[in-house]
């Protein structure tokens, strides 16, 4: 840069260790690493990346002194929008008690009674804290209000931290509707769609034992859809069931936890991968390893065909991380996935969940939304679990979190 003052045009991310493109043309395996690689940043997005010595000039260098440089991870699964404290219902399971569908209700009267600002600041120190991790991209729901005024709040606040904003009425059955379940059904996918649609991109619904049946869950995603919502599914968390063959058959973009699975899910699944706007089957290990469950069967997902993707689903009752490298790293150790395909999933894979073409890979045109990683490559995410790796992150080709400078 010649003049210190000026907002340079161009930063070149220089000597890159290891880049991760998502572009297997551009580099080695599902991820496309290059490495001794380089990456500019003009105008918010990529304008180039490759090998360093064929680097253009830039007006600005940032650098990466052989440290890994990957996409933002695209988080495409949380309930942030909540109040109260359900640690003591963590515990319990950790000394025996099976996760239900019920401890739902314990964060909607808590959330009920909280403020607006109280809401808006909670999401707001867990969107940051996500950020600091490397998220990027960050969905968010709402689902812990169940009245019309109180679904609308969570998501005009849920608006005011992401455009990935998803109306969950059908969360669970509201208590005041406890005798009534068909009557709520009515009201989320009539008067309370109606005022929540303007407000959202994606509907979404809880198909499990304990919350909605097939039936209910179909009439809730049809309504969403003819009011021009996108659609996604919570489904076979519990329990094997109808939600992987409901999200396909309906044309969702994800259906969530996939947990429990028949062969016929996997079949679906797979099929619908080949599909131009496939059903990404979405697993959220954290959730698993939050209420000792047994883990999803990854690898019998990629062998057969299916997209996966990995997502936190940060939330106070199943599972209370923000952190995509904790999931990666557990979706690794005890899902089957290579550290490859779990990189893959949570940056790609979240980005194909929420049809997003700008995000989740670094090839010129997309968003310049990066990590930079304190460690040489992308194996380090679950080579080292849990230690704090995340040196740097850019959003939109603004530093958000950290700083590239290590001390050196
Ligand atoms: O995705 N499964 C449904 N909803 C959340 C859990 C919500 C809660 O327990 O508060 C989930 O796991
Ligand atoms: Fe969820």
């Amino acid at each position: 840069m010649t003049d210190d003052t000026a907002v340079p045009q161009s930063i070149l991310v220089d000597d890159i260790g290891s880049l991760v493109t998502n572009d297997p043309s551009r580099g080695r395996g599902v991820v496309g690493e290059v490495e001794e690689a380089a990456l500019v940043i003009e105008q918010g997005r990529v304008a180039w990346s490759g090998p360093r010595s064929q680097a253009p000039a830039a007006d600005a260098r940032v650098d990466a002194a052989g440290r890994c440089v990957l996409p933002g991870f695209v988080d495409s699964h949380s309930h942030i929008v909540f109040a109260g404290d359900r640690s003591r219902e963590f515990a319990a399971r950790m000394s025996g008690l099976a996760y239900s569908a019920g401890g739902i209700h314990t964060t909607v009267e808590a959330t009920r009674k909280a403020s607006d600002s109280a809401l808006l600041s909670g999401a707001r120190t867990l969107l940051r804290e996500a950020r600091s991790q490397g998220t990027t991209t960050l969905e968010v729901k709402s689902g812990y209000g169940l009245t019309v005024a109180d679904e609308r709040r969570s998501l005009e606040i849920a608006r005011r931290i992401t455009d990935e904003v998803t109306f969950l009425g059908a969360h669970v059955v509201a208590p005041e509707y406890a005798d009534d379940p068909d009557g709520y059904v009515d009201l989320v996918s009539g008067p309370m769609l109606d005022s929540c649609a303007p407000l959202s991109r994606w509907i979404d619904v809880f198909c499990e034992r304990g919350a909605f049946d097939e039936q209910a869950s179909r009439r809730v995603l049809a309504a969403g859809r003819e009011r021009g919502l996108l659609l996604r599914v919570h489904g076979n968390q519990l329990g094997e069931g109808p939600g992987v063959r409901l999200a396909v058959e309906m044309g969702a973009a994800s259906v969530d936890h996939c947990t429990y699975l028949a062969p016929e899910d996997i079949e679906a699944l797979a099929e619908a991968a080949a599909r131009p706007e496939p059903t990404v089957a979405t697993l959220l290990p954290g959730v698993d390893f939050s209420t000792r469950q047994s883990y999803p069967n990854a690898r019998k997902l990629i062998d057969a065909g299916a997209r996966v993707a990995l997502a936190s689903d940060c939330n106070p009752g199943s599972c209370f991380t923000s952190s995509l490298a904790f999931c990666i790293a557990v979706a690794v150790r005890d899902t089957g996935m290579t550290p490859d395909e779990a990189v893959w999933a949570a940056t790609a894979g979240g980005a194909l969940a929420l049809r997003r073409d700008d995000v989740g890979h670094l090839a010129p045109g997309a968003r310049a939304d990066l990590i930079l990683l304190e460690a040489p490559n992308h194996l380090y995410l679950a080579y080292r679990p849990g230690v704090p790796q995340v040196a740097a992150v850019w959003k939109d080709g603004e530093l958000v979190a950290g700083s590239p400078d290590n001390g050196a």
